[in-house]
């Protein structure tokens, strides 16, 4: 088991409560948003909302379709009512690292067009100051160069058969470690110039984030 399942399940409780009828939901990638993907679905058949999701890779659009939640795309919708996504790692100041699943690059395009982003998280993802190396998505092409970038940099394999991790998009990941990061906002801004990169990891722009824990959920909100 990986984080705090009972945790995981109540935040999911917590942002799905969000969703309106209406709205147009941007919808991220891990295991605590399936938890609040599923939710959504329930909330569907038993409130009859009528409500349209982007998602932000094909795990979640399968996932989001079976549980009877209709599906759009950005072309269609630019401007989203909110985002609900999961997180790796969120620090006193609700900035985040994300990308455990190599989605960051959707998942930061779909969250900066939302009004909001809501991130669900168990307790056991919380620090005072983020110190998990940053994903970067890479082309292919520029994997070795983007080795260069500082940190420590490694190149993302895809459990133990010896190939690569392959993101989103086809893009590589790699992960660089930074160790404590005491300027999330100066680092990004830093990664988002590395040639080669298509995006990393580092988000500034959650609005709230839902932590869940055995006993409850802390809603902090910027
Ligand atoms: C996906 O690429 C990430 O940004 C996820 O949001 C993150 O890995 C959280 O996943 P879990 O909920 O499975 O921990």
């Amino acid at each position: 088991m990986i984080g705090n399942e009972a945790g995981k399940e109540r935040a999911a409780e917590s942002v799905s409560s969000l969703i309106k009828d209406g709205m147009v939901v941007g919808l991220g990638t891990g295991s605590t948003t399936e938890l609040a993907i599923i939710k959504i679905g329930e909330q569907i058949r038993e409130e009859s909302l009528d409500i349209l999701a982007i998602p932000t890779s094909l795990k979640t659009e399968m996932l989001a379709v079976e549980c009877g939640i209709r599906v759009t795309t950005l072309t269609e919708f630019s401007s989203l009512d909110l985002c609900i996504d999961g997180a790796d790692q969120v620090d006193s100041q609700l900035n985040l690292v994300k990308g455990g699943w190599g989605s960051h690059t959707r998942e930061k395009i779909v969250s900066y067009a939302a009004k909001r982003l809501v991130i669900c998280v168990d307790d056991t993802k919380v620090v005072e100051q983020l110190n998990k190396p940053v994903p970067l998505a890479v082309l292919p092409y520029a994997v070795k160069v983007v080795k260069e970038l500082g940190g420590i940099p490694v190149l993302r394999q895809e459990g133990n058969r010896g190939g690569y991790f392959i993101a989103e998009g086809g893009n590589l990941v790699v992960d660089a470690d930074f160790g404590v990061i005491t300027n999330p906002e100066k680092l990004g801004v830093a990664l988002s110039s590395v040639v080669g990169s298509v995006e990393h990891g580092i988000f500034t722009n959650a609005t709230e984030v839902h932590i869940g824990d055995d006993t409850g959920v802390e809603i902090l909100k910027r």
